[in-house]
This record gives C-alpha cells, sequence and structure tokens, in this order.
C-alpha cells in the first residue's frame, strides 16, 4: 500500500501519515502506549465536559490550503494521530558541522542522547500545560472560549503523541522508556515535577490562560521553529505539521487578551471613568483593571523567558553545531551557517551594572532567540494597545525589562524594575506587589470566574469575539453540554 502523505490514514487505530499500517513495530509499541495515554487523559484532561460533544478541528491532510475538519467530537473520542509534514526532496541540513549534507532519516549515533534529550523537553511541555488547564471548563466565560480551551488541549496532547512517536520510532528501548516517563510526570508535583519552570505554574483563571497561550505557547513556537530545522529530517517534519496547529493557540491568547482590554476600557467609558489607574473604580464595573492585565503580562511574560535557558549556554551550541537545533528563520538567515567568526550582544550582568556585551554568536544561540521571541511578543502588544488607545485611554502595556523577575540567567540572583532599574532586597519585597499579581489581584479575578453556559452569552468581563469558529457566528452552540 502506498499511501499519499497528504492525507491521513484513519484506519488504523492511531491515525497517521506516516504508513503505520506497514510499520508493525512501531504501531504495536504505540499501541501498547495508548490505555496509558487514556488514563491520563482521563485523570489529568479537562475535569468535567468529557461526555459532551464539542465542535472541534480534527487533521485529515497536512496541505497547508486545507487541513482540518470541523465536527462535533466527545473529547476522549479525539483522534489523536501522528502527522509529519511532507518529505521535502533532497533536503540538506541547513546549519551546523554538516551544512550542506543530506538531512539525516535516521538519528546518527554520536547524537543519539542529546536528541533524544531535546525530544523529551518538548514534549514535557505538552501534557503539561494540559495539566494546568484542566480547572479552566468549569469557569469558561462562553462556550466559544470552552470550545477554544478543549481544542488547545486535544492538540496539545496530539503534541504529545508527536514526539512519543519519534522517541519509539527512533530510540529503541530508551524511547520507550522516556514515552512513559511523559506519562508519569505531573504538573507541579512535590515528587516527579514537568522539566521547566512555567509548566508547573498554576493556570488559576482565565485571564492566565489567554496569556499562557500568548507568551508560554509563543515560547514552544520559537523552539518548534528551530527543532523544524533540524537535521534530523522526521523531527523537522514533525515540528513544522506542529506549528500549524500552535497558530491557534497564540490566536486564542492574543484575542482573548484583547477582549478583556475591549470589555475594560467599553465599560470604563460606558462609567464616565477617565483614569484606568483607578483600581477599585474600575473593579466596581465587574470589568478587570488595565494595571492588573499588565501585572500578568509581567509574570507570563518573565516566566516565558526563563524557558529560553540561560544567555550563554554550551549546550545550545552543542544542538547548533550538531545540525539538531537551528536558528528562528534559519535558511532566511545570510550567513555561513556555522557561526564560525560571528558574535552576538548579549545583555549581562558586569560590575552591578545591565551591559550589553558581545559573545561568539555560538554560544548566545539562547540569547537570540529570546530576542526573535521578544519581538514577536511585540506585535500583539500593538494590537493591545490599539484598542486602548481607540478607547480614548492613554495607558500603555509594556514588555518589561528582560532584568525583571527571572529564575533562569544572567539576572536570577538580582532585583530589577520593570524598567531595568536594579533594586536592593527590601525595595522588591515592598515594590513586588505593584508589578506582580498579588493574592488580593487573585482573589478579584477569581470572583469574575462564574461560567457562562447560555448559547451566544458571554461573561461580564469579556466583550465576544468578532469572528466565530469555522465561520460559525458567536453564538453557535460550540459546545453541546451533556447533562
Ligand atoms: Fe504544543
Ligand atoms: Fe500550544
Amino acid at each position: 500500500m502506498n499511501m499519499n502523505i497528504m492525507n491521513v490514514d484513519y484506519s488504523t487505530k492511531i491515525p497517521n501519515n506516516v504508513n503505520l499500517a506497514e510499520d508493525r513495530q512501531v504501531l504495536k509499541a504505540l499501541e501498547g502506549w495508548h490505555p496509558g495515554y487514556v488514563d491520563w487523559w482521563n485523570d489529568m484532561g479537562p475535569e468535567g465536559f468529557q461526555q459532551s460533544l464539542v465542535y472541534l478541528r480534527t487533521a485529515y491532510s497536512v496541505d497547508p490550503r486545507g487541513w482540518a475538519k470541523f465536527d462535533y467530537v466527545k473529547m476522549p473520542d479525539y483522534r489523536w494521530g501522528i502527522l509529519l509534514a511532507p518529505q521535502e526532496e533532497d533536503r540538506k541540513i541547513p546549519f551546523g558541522e554538516h551544512y550542506g549534507e543530506p538531512a539525516w532519516q535516521e538519528v546518527p549515533g554520536e547524537y543519539r542522547a542529546l536528541m533524544r534529550r531535546l525530544i523529551v523537553i518538548q514534549g514535557d511541555t505538552e501534557p503539561a500545560s494540559v495539566e494546568q488547564q484542566r480547572h479552566l471548563g468549569k469557569t469558561a466565560p462562553s462556550l466559544y472560549d470552552m470550545r477554544n480551551l478543549f481544542q488547545v488541549n486535544v492538540e496539545e496532547g496530539r503534541h504529545l503523541w508527536a514526539m512519543v512517536y519519534l522517541l519509539q520510532k527512533y530510540f529503541g528501548r530508551d524511547g520507550r522508556e522516556e514515552a512513559d516517563e511523559l506519562l508519569r510526570r505531573r504538573s507541579g508535583d512535590a515528587d516527579s515535577p514537568r522539566m521547566l519552570g512555567a509548566f508547573n505554574e498554576k493556570t488559576p483563571d482565565w485571564l492566565s490562560f489567554f496569556m499562557f497561550t500568548y507568551f508560554t505557547d509563543r515560547d514552544g513556537k520559537m523552539q518548534l521553529h528551530s527543532l523544524a530545522q533540524s537535521g534530523f529530517d522526521p523531527l523537522s517534519r514533525t515540528c513544522r505539521f506542529m506549528l500549524t496547529e500552535e497558530a491557534h493557540h497564540m490566536f486564542v491568547g492574543e484575542t482573548g487578551v484583547g477582549r478583556v482590554i475591549q470589555r475594560t476600557v467599553e465599560a470604563m467609558r460606558e462609567a464616565g471613568i477617565d483614569d484606568p489607574t483607578d483600581i477599585a473604580k474600575v473593579r466596581a464595573l465587574g470589568v478587570i483593571d488595565l494595571p492588573t492585565i499588565q501585572k500578568k503580562l509581567n509574570l507570563h511574560y518573565t516566566l516565558s523567558l526563563d524557558l529560553f535557558g540561560s544567555e550563554v549556554s554550551t549546550n545550545a551550541a552543542n544542538a547548533f553545531n550538531a545540525g539538531i537545533k537551528g536558528r528562528y528563520h534559519e535558511t532566511q538567515i545570510q550567513d555561513d551557517h556555522q557561526l564560525k567568526n560571528s558574535t552576538y550582544p548579549v545583555l549581562k550582568l558586569v560590575d552591578g551594572e545591565i551591559k550589553r556585551v558581545d559573545e561568539p554568536a555560538l554560544t548566545a544561540l539562547n540569547m537570540r532567540l529570546r530576542d526573535d521571541y521578544s519581538q514577536d511578543c511585540v506585535k500583539g502588544l500593538l494590537r493591545w494597545n490599539k484598542i486602548i488607545t481607540t478607547a480614548g485611554y492613554d495607558f500603555q502595556l509594556k514588555l518589561p525589562h528582560t532584568a525583571f523577575h527571572r529564575a533562569i540567567g544572567e539576572f536570577k540572583d538580582v532585583h530589577a524594575t520593570p524598567d531595568g532599574i536594579l533594586i536592593d532586597e527590601g525595595t522588591w519585597a515592598k515594590r513586588k506587589g505593584d508589578w506582580l499579581p498579588s493574592a488580593d489581584d487573585g482573589a478579584y479575578i477569581s470572583s469574575l470566574m462564574k461560567p457562562v453556559t447560555e448559547i451566544g452569552e458571554y461573561a461580564s468581563w469579556i466583550a465576544p469575539p468578532k469572528v466565530g469558529i469555522d465561520n460559525k457566528p458567536g453564538d453557535f452552540e460550540y459546545v453541546k453540554i451533556e447533562t
């Protein structure tokens, strides 16, 4: 049987476009892993709503011109599949010591450990976010939002499958063990937490969810872009397809935060409030004040910056040299793609001051990717700020300085203001609550998190979307809640 790579085979238990039907060993390994995955989904996936019909998209093809179809599905019946972007003919390794050599279809022996580690780290983030978001269905501000949450959740589940496929197909017994471990760790668990900090934090409310999908899923986008450059072709193809799904997650975040802002400025206008920093007055309207939105942004942005690791890193250099992990838009960069003699400016702490220091570009790859990330983040902020200025308010959301609130890298041992001014411990302790969400802020936001499940209705603190999903209207029944 020669199947068309563009279309997905749904005849096997595990939908795929990698010809699993003829790859008995891997099919068996995946089928063996499947029950544990379903158990995990039932234990750690969305709380409630598992018997509800959700209007979800499922990939039926990897053709970028049309790859998804929408239909009502119960989440446990979602067809989590293995989908790789089509193989590029004669693809060459686009960077590193093997620059210009044919891309690998198998993992080179000397890079096995390094490659496996990167795949496991990426894989670990996927189920982690589902775990972090599992309580949110119960307080969804509308059926539309609930559906988007569940869409993100099932796709993160699929991304786990994507990484597990690579582990089981290409890494033998070690890979199978790692695949099991991915189901064993739990977000926030004291004994066996997820691997990265931001994925052990709580996602206590819907504003956090929107910030998470905007900022933390965007870290995922940057990582996937770098891995999509990989000389290991199956990894590259896997990541390329994941990116098409990931775009929706960030859309949910950007429009989610935008709709919160929209509702806030509308409510302030209606009430005749001129000062957006008059928090008590704004909160009396049942909407989230802009200074609190800024604090949430500060938190999620800085947690996400930590995901890029240390600014200067030999691991990053090794992964690049080896041809495993490239740069954002590697093939569009005009240079030697080996970084033999180039430098890159890195923000560092030098004699108690924040300075830019030129470092070998090879070891500064994390910093570079993080800079690319920050630039990507700015775009949404511009749109959010436009909503505020259009409503006539003089208030701007800003990304905090990279030295602010960091747990990893150059600035982890110092305190800085969101403007990047270094301050002492005492000042930090006193001012922290002005910059990061306090317990009171959290309690206020929680008080707004009342479920709205009537068709076409939206909670008081968020505006309806401008357009629905799959060209459906805002008052479409996105989730048929089973009672
Ligand atoms: Fe993902
Ligand atoms: Fe995502």
